[in-house]
């Protein structure tokens, strides 16, 4: 069968970094996720990973677990609730569930058009074609069920204005829920906004992350923007299973000084 050439580039290119990982760590034997789809989708690409990003590593199926738990353990406390993935890219989360809730992915048009290459929507998983600043897609969202909103690897690549506004949003529009995405911290993103930027191989270069936060911040900045009711769980990343980024994260996440700069992942409770 012949590949599919995703042709994407900027932000939507990175959907691609997220996959290689994944899928590598659903391919090892010792590997910490199970996901068929994302290895049928990512042997599917014709695309040269590892040229681009180096070396796959399990930080973004440690990440996709973490949110997986969540997910769960919402679904547990609201079976009718509603998933809404925020640039979804070609995360293949619903096929891990076994469940009959309502699960809606918003991405921008290209991005959608080569998830639907792969993935198709149906009336439990629509597929919305619009920016997640683009507040039209609160219209698609029934307003009487509690919601699940995701947004993996997403809000780095926002300014912190349209990360407020859009937190704003969804807390004074929907009754009741949470919000769950990763942070990173300031000096990462300041790295990727440099002259130089973040060149992660020779051959690719990191798209700017404009926003990132301290965990020092974390639970301040999002009772100040949302209000003191609302309740901020800093969750942090599960431990890796190997390699050096997990190394270097156990490492960051034990001394006390450098915690503060460490990656981070938070559920908003509203
Ligand atoms: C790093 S990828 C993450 C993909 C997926 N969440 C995962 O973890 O595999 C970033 C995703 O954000 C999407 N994206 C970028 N800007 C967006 C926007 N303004 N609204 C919605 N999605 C956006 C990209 O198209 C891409 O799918």
């Amino acid at each position: 069968m012949s590949k599919i050439n995703p042709k994407l580039e900027n932000v939507p290119e990175t959907m691609l970094w997220t996959l290689h990982n994944r899928a590598t760590e659903a391919m090892r034997e010792d590997g910490i996720i199970e996901d068929e789809k994302c290895i049928e989708i990512f042997k599917a690409i014709d695309y040269d990973y590892v040229k681009s990003f180096g070396k796959a590593e399990p930080s973004h199926a440690v990440r996709s677990l973490d949110f997986d738990r969540e997910i769960r353990s919402f679904l547990e406390e609201y079976p009718d609730g509603i998933i809404i993935n925020l640039g979804e890219g070609l995360e293949t989360q619903r096929f891990r569930f076994d469940d009959e809730a309502l699960w809606i992915s918003v991405d921008l048009p290209e991005s959608i058009k080569i998830r639907e290459q792969f993935i198709e929507s149906d009336e439990r998983h629509l597929h919305i074609a619009l920016s997640a600043t683009d507040k039209s897609w609160f219209d698609k969202v029934p307003k009487d069920k509690a919601i699940f909103v995701s947004a993996q690897g997403l809000f780095m690549y926002f300014h912190e204005e349209d990360v407020r506004i859009l937190l704003q949003d969804i807390v004074n529009t929907f009754e009741q829920g949470y919000i769950m995405f990763d942070t990173i911290p300031r000096l990462f993103s300041q790295t990727t906004t440099s002259k130089k930027g973040w060149k992660k191989t020779p051959h690719y270069t990191v798209p700017k992350m404009p926003w990132g936060i301290n965990k020092s911040k974390i639970e301040k900045t999002f009772k100040d923007w949302l209000g003191k009711k609302v309740k901020v769980y800093d969750i942090g990343y599960s431990t890796f299973p190997r390699g050096v980024s997990g190394w270097f994260f156990s490492f960051l996440s034990s001394v006390p000084i450098l915690r503060n700069i460490t990656p981070s992942i938070v559920k908003i409770e509203f």
